[in-house]
């Protein structure tokens, strides 16, 4: 192994990622007076939280009457009962403080006429414990929200004293002899150099592994970083089986259209000009839960009555609505159709098709964003000296399937929870434990040999075959023979990582060399995704699977775990869904009746 100097760095807390959650953690942490660094592969307002449209969701009751009870409902229904209900009624309940939070620190949100946050309808959002009438629950900067939250947690943090090492890509975490987690090492991209970083608290803030698959609105740096980092330490990773398609990515480019288009009064078409959603959620209509449009969507087009020379997508008319509230309200998306499609949205109606948009599973934590090592006899075992965040974190809030604006407030919400427990949790004057020289070396090797990787298949080619097996045997509907083959070939396609060749052998802005280490990443993502897919046998979802169409609580109402067994196998065991809420009725909290388990209709 090459000779590798390193840089050492001593903080209390060292966050990953620097979009919405890894932010929003920073922020808290270093508001505390934690001595707190960001390690981050792209500059900050660049993350992929920088592409979220929408907004997010909270019950502010700005423009009718809402309620975190209704929220924490139809979050429990949009999980199909699936999310763990402490930490749903966590969100719920917090989101409006959280919410405020981001006002007071200055992000611009879209007004009223009375100078409240504007909010709008989304789909999977209601009134009454989904008896009532679509509530608008999304808070929103136009349909640039991401943008506006980022550039905000960003300006705050640096104010707060956070330390920022940009352009750093985490390449393994340090653990000690005895499992505890003791910081990470990151390599330099535009200087060459290694970093070590010794921290009482690591916080993965990595996002999603949306380029897994073919077509993502996800950003090409959403890879899975985190959760490739944790299996690789034998940890496990929750629910991956449960992939969100978004209704509305542009065809053929995969650009994400806003939910919010059809919150604003958008539906969606056929070949025959029919708003087909009337017929399958007579209710709530193109404001159905998004698992449940993909998935009509996909019969649309399957039955025959898709749009388009090849009938294979379907429309999103917005060409009705008057051209200043466009302008007003989505005018991004305007521009998006315009450079994406080709298409004035004042007078044609967009091509859209379901793309993948959202990882439900990843890293398993309690509420306070500590991640889990589930034994047998304690389901909820802490591993010390980790947390997760985000996308890359599985609370699990979302359950089986995410709401649209339940992300960003994700984002907040624990990343806010992560900072308020590791202000609890972490004492500022203890010195940091000296780093597991073992661990370091371990991780070293794997950098080396993949720096020097010589074998016959290039990175981008490896990568192609997996995200185009992704896209065919684990898409919106799944078969037992779809997922059988889909998980033999993601072996086969993991083992070719040792027939990998890294062209390029330098440490500076070596881009050869990061997309094989990013790759290296989305393999045990997408590996764990498959697996826990073929073997959950019900569906529940976003997992859509036409063997066994129905849900099955008796036998399925639980937690996948999915461990990495060598490079190529996935070992899997269950954990027991928490259907307790944080508060009783008595207490203040929702009337547990309300939740319970029934037939998720729109
Ligand atoms: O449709 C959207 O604006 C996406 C929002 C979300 O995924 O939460």
């Amino acid at each position: 192994m090459s000779d590798y100097q390193f840089i050492d760095h001593n903080y209390d807390v060292v966050v990953v990622g620097a979009g919405g959650a890894g932010l929003r953690a920073t922020l808290g942490m270093a508001e505390q007076g934690l001595r707190t660094a960001c390690v981050t592969k792209v500059f900050p307002t660049r993350s992929h939280t920088v592409a979220a449209q929408g907004g997010i969701a909270a019950s502010l009751g700005n423009m009718g009457p809402d309620s975190w009870q209704w929220h924490m409902y139809d979050t429990v229904k949009g999980s199909d009962w699936l999310g763990d209900s402490d930490a749903m009624e966590y969100l719920a309940r917090e989101a409006p403080k959280a919410v405020y939070e981001l006002e007071h620190y200055g992000v611009p949100f879209s007004r009223t006429e009375e100078g409240k946050i504007y909010q709008r309808p989304f789909g999977g959002h209601t009134t009454e414990y989904g008896e009532g009438p679509p509530v608008q629950r999304t808070c929103a900067a136009a349909d640039r929200t991401g943008h506006a939250i980022l550039h905000t947690l960003y300006g705050q943090s640096l104010k707060n004293n956070a330390e920022f090492f940009i352009e750093y890509f985490a390449i393994d975490l340090i653990m000690s002899e005895d499992g505890v987690c003791q910081g990470l090492l990151a390599w330099k991209l535009d200087d060459g150099t290694i970093h070590r970083f010794n921290a009482k608290m690591v916080v993965l803030a990595t996002g999603g592994y949306g380029r897994a698959y073919f077509s993502a609105t996800s950003a090409h740096t959403c890879t899975g970083d985190g959760g490739g980092m944790v299996a690789r330490q034998n940890l496990p990773l929750q629910d991956m089986e449960f992939v969100q398609f978004h209704p509305t990515g542009i065809y053929g480019a995969g650009c994400l259209i806003t939910e919010g288009a059809r919150g604003e009064g958008g539906y969606l078409t056929n070949s025959e000009g029919e708003r087909f959603m009337e017929r399958y959620a007579p209710t709530y209509k193109d404001l159905a839960s998004r698992d449940v449009v993909s998935r009509c969507m996909t019969i649309e087009i399957r039955e025959g009555r898709g749009v388009g020379a090849d009938g294979d997508h379907i429309h999103l008319h917005l060409d009705h609505l008057p051209k200043e509230a466009l302008q007003l309200r989505l005018p991004g998306i305007s521009e998006s159709a315009r450079i994406f499609a080709g298409v004035d949205v004042t007078k044609e109606p967009i091509p859209v098709l379901p793309t993948v948009h959202y990882n439900m599973g990843g890293v398993p934590t309690n509420y306070w964003g500590e991640v889990l090592n589930p034994t047998a006899d304690d389901h909820d075992a802490i591993q010390p000296g980790l947390m997760a965040v985000g996308e890359a974190g599985c609370a699990s809030v979302h359950g089986a399937n995410r709401l649209g604006s339940n992300s960003l407030i994700d984002l907040v919400v624990f990343g806010r929870a992560a900072a308020i427990r590791a202000g609890k949790i972490i004492d500022p004057e203890s010195p940091n434990a000296p780093l597991n020289q073992k661990s370091v070396d371990q991780a070293m090797a794997r950098f080396d040999k993949l720096r020097h990787a010589s074998g016959s298949t290039d990175t981008a080619e490896l990568r192609l075959t997996m995200q185009k097996t992704m896209q065919a045997d684990a898409a919106v509907f799944r078969t037992s023979k779809t997922l059988k083959e889909g998980a033999e070939k993601m072996e086969k396609v993991a083992a070719g990582m040792e027939d990998i060749r890294v062209h390029d052998r330098s440490l500076i802005w070596n881009t050869d060399l990061m997309e094989t280490l990013e790759l290296a990443n989305l393999m045990p993502n997408a590996l764990t995704t498959v697996v826990s897919a073929e073997a959950r046998q019900e569906s529940r979802g976003a997992h859509a699977h036409e063997d066994f169409p129905d849900r099955d609580d008796a036998k399925w109402r639980v937690h996948t775990l999915a461990r990495m067994d060598g490079e190529t196998k996935v070992k899997l065991s269950y954990r027991s869904v928490h259907t307790e809420p944080l508060t009783s009725e008595s207490e203040g909290g929702i009337d547990q009746k309300k939740i319970a388990p029934k037939a998720r209709v729109y």
